[in-house]
Order: structure tokens, then C-alpha cells, then sequence
């Protein structure tokens, strides 16, 4: 097993290793008292796993109260997150209890946003069971949810008190959404390490995941640390994801979190090269390493419709954009453009 501790507002544990969730009662024991605690899980996770998470958590003296939404991105809404805070209030959770957030992303993105919101906040434990969501959206406090006109526009900074990733859950992931980790963990190494990104090259992602997950984990705690609230550096972490998110919108939620960022990285990245910002090397290293991997790094979409969905993207500051652009592996930068420049940004980076 592996720790990593994070300093921000509040520090915390990561922990990253195999029957996590077995033991979990007794682990959360040692950072929060026995109290009530909401688990919060989505219909696909729940049946695998919320069992195992209740008997540990009762056994370690918790009282359980569970929380079942739909799976998928869709539920990541205002209507769900007012059942989840009126499920905690009908379970009279006081100041207290805490959230404990069982699944991936979409998970743990709804009821961190409904721990911190919920009595002006609780605490929050999460429980990754998505490679996406371990090397990504577990750590580091944002929660959201997402409005009709874009995602993540409603939501705040609040970190978990704890954070187990039992890479024994990533076993039952389709192969779909290992991909869209996979997504993720290339993102943090363009972002982080010519050494990392060289070795998913050789080894495949599933083949070392316990490494990947801890070194992007690792990866993030530096940058959280430095930039908790998402002033400056942290921006970084949005590499793949303006054009990304537009992807996402535009088909309708059809492509994974991970695919439609694998799209985005490849176009920014081949945008950066044709203006030279990116070395031709690191851009075919990056757009191959993404197809070997099975990611997407095209889209069918017209680069009008992505311009317009990006445009009501949160990232937009007034009339800029903030593009983050790879130069090497292992070395980005910011750029802030005109946001009516972005089109030809897309269509440099081959979107019709
Ligand atoms: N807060 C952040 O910092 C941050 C960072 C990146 C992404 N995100 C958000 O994360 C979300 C995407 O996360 P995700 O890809 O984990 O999506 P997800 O939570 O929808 O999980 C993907 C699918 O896998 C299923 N699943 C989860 N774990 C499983 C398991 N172990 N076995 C079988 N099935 C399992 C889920 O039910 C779901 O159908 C997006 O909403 C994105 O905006 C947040």
C-alpha cells in the first residue's frame, strides 16, 4: 500500500492499494469518530461494493445511512444533489457525521458537493472505485455539479478528510472507463514526467496501476498544495480540457469524461505544433501513446459548434481563454488568447 499526504487547507491521506474497502471502518476510525455516516454510491457501484463498505464501517462502530442515484454523468445535477442534502437531513445527520463518497467521479464530485454545502459543511471520506477518479477527481477538494449550460458551474472547494483508492475495485471497471483514466494519467504526464510518460509507453496503463495512480496522485498534492483554489498553477490540470468539455456537451455525453479529454489533448497538441509551440517529436509521442491506449483523438463534431460550446465554458475570463499547451513531455504552458481565436486553435489542431 501506498500514502501520500496532501498539505492543503486541511491535510489528508491518500491511500492506494489492494482490499482498501475491506478495511475502511477501522481506517476512517482513525481520523473521524464513530458517528452516522451517508454512503453515497451510484447504482452500478452500490451492488458491487456498498455492502462490503457498510459491514466494515458498522464494525468499526459507524452508523450507515445508504444513498443510491443513477450512474452516469447525468445525474451530476441540482435535482440529485437536492435529494442527496434532503436525504442527509431526513437521516438527521448533524455537523458530525460525514459523507462517505463510494464510486467514481460523478460520485464523488455530487456528494462532496453535498458534504460541503450540506450544514455549511461536513466531512467527506473518498472512496475512488474509477481509475479516473483515483488519479484525478478524488484529490483535491473540487466538487461540482453540472448546469444545462456546461459542467462543473455549480460547486466549491472542500477537501475529504481521507481518501481510500482500493485498486482491488478497478478489477470490475469496463474496459471503457479504464480507458478514461487512462486518459487522465497520460494528461499528468505530459503535464509532470518524460519518465512516466516513457514508461506507459513501454508498459501498458493496467499493467502498472497502482505506480500510475501514486505518482499522478503525487503529482496533484504538489500542485493542490501550491494552488488550492485554482489562482494560477492549477489551471495546468485543465491540459485536454476546454476543448474536452466542449466535446463532452456537444455529443451529448456520449463519450466518456476520459475520451473526450483524450480528444482535446490531442488537439490542443497538434494545434501547439503547427504554431510551434510544440515540439513535432512530443506531439506524436503524445496523439500515439493516446491511440495505443484506445483513446479517441478525433472528433466528428465542427469545430462552430465545439467554439460555441467552449465559449460558455467557466474557464472563460471575458473576452480570453486560457489555453494549456504542451511544449515537451513533461513541460506546459499557459497561453491566454483571444476566446474568438479558439476556432482557429481548434481547426489548427485538425477539427473540421
Ligand atoms: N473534481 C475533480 O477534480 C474532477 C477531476 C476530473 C474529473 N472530474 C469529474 O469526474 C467525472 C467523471 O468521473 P468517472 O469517469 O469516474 O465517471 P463515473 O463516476 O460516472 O464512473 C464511470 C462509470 O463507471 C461505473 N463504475 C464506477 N466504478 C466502478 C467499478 N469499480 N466497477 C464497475 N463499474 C464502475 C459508474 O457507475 C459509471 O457508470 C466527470 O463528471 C468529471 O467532471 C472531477
Amino acid at each position: 500500500m501506498r500514502t501520500v499526504r496532501v498539505e492543503a487547507s486541511s491535510a489528508y491521506d491518500v491511500l492506494i492499494g489492494p482490499g482498501l474497502l475491506g478495511e475502511c471502518g477501522a481506517r476512517i476510525a482513525k481520523v473521524i469518530a464513530p458517528c452516522t455516516a451517508a454512503l453515497v454510491s451510484d447504482s452500478n457501484v452500490a451492488p458491487l461494493y456498498a455492502a462490503r463498505v457498510r459491514e466494515s464501517l458498522e464494525t468499526a462502530g459507524f452508523r450507515v445511512a445508504e444513498f443510491r442515484f443513477p450512474a452516469g454523468e447525468r445525474s451530476k445535477n441540482l435535482e440529485v444533489w437536492a435529494e442527496t442534502v434532503s436525504f442527509l437531513a431526513e437521516n438527521r445527520l448533524g455537523r458530525g457525521d460525514f459523507v462517505a463518497a463510494l464510486g467514481g467521479g460523478v460520485t464523488g464530485d455530487l456528494a462532496g458537493f453535498a458534504a460541503s454545502a450540506y450544514q455549511r459543511g461536513i466531512r467527506c471520506v473518498q472512496l475512488p472505485t474509477t481509475l479516473l477518479s483515483a488519479v484525478d477527481s478524488s484529490v483535491g477538494g473540487k466538487t461540482a455539479v453540472d448546469l444545462p449550460q456546461g459542467k462543473n458551474l455549480v460547486g466549491s472547494f472542500h477537501q475529504p478528510s481521507l481518501v481510500l483508492c482500493d485498486t482491488d475495485t478497478l478489477a470490475t471497471l469496463p474496459d471503457v472507463q479504464l480507458r478514461s483514466g487512462c486518459a487522465e494519467a497520460i494528461k499528468c504526464a505530459v503535464l509532470s514526467s518524460e519518465e512516466l510518460f516513457a514508461r506507459m509507453e513501454t508498459v501498458p496503463i493496467p499493467d502498472m496501476l497502482e505506480d500510475t495512480i501514486t505518482a499522478c496522485v503525487e503529482y496533484k498534492r504538489g500542485v493542490v498544495a501550491r494552488d488550492e483554489f485554482d489562482t494560477g498553477e492549477r489551471a495546468f490540470l485543465n491540459l485536454g480540457h476546454t476543448v474536452g468539455h466542449a466535446v463532452e456537451k456537444c455529443g451529448g455525453y456520449a463519450l466518456t469524461h476520459g475520451e473526450a479529454v483524450a480528444v482535446g489533448l490531442a488537439v490542443v497538441t497538434r494545434a501547439a505544433a503547427a504554431r510551434g509551440i510544440c515540439s513535432p517529436r512530443a506531439a506524436e509521442r503524445i496523439v500515439a501513446l493516446l491511440e495505443k491506449t484506445g483513446l479517441p483523438v478525433t472528433t466528428d463534431i465542427g469545430a462552430t459548434e465545439l467554439f460555441e460550446a467552449a465559449l460558455s465554458d467557466k474557464k472563460r475570463r471575458g473576452d480570453s481563454i486560457r489555453l494549456i499547451l504542451p511544449e515537451e513531455i513533461g513541460r506546459c504552458r499557459i497561453e491566454t488568447v483571444p476566446a474568438a481565436d479558439l476556432i482557429g486553435w481548434m481547426r489548427d489542431g485538425g477539427v473540421r
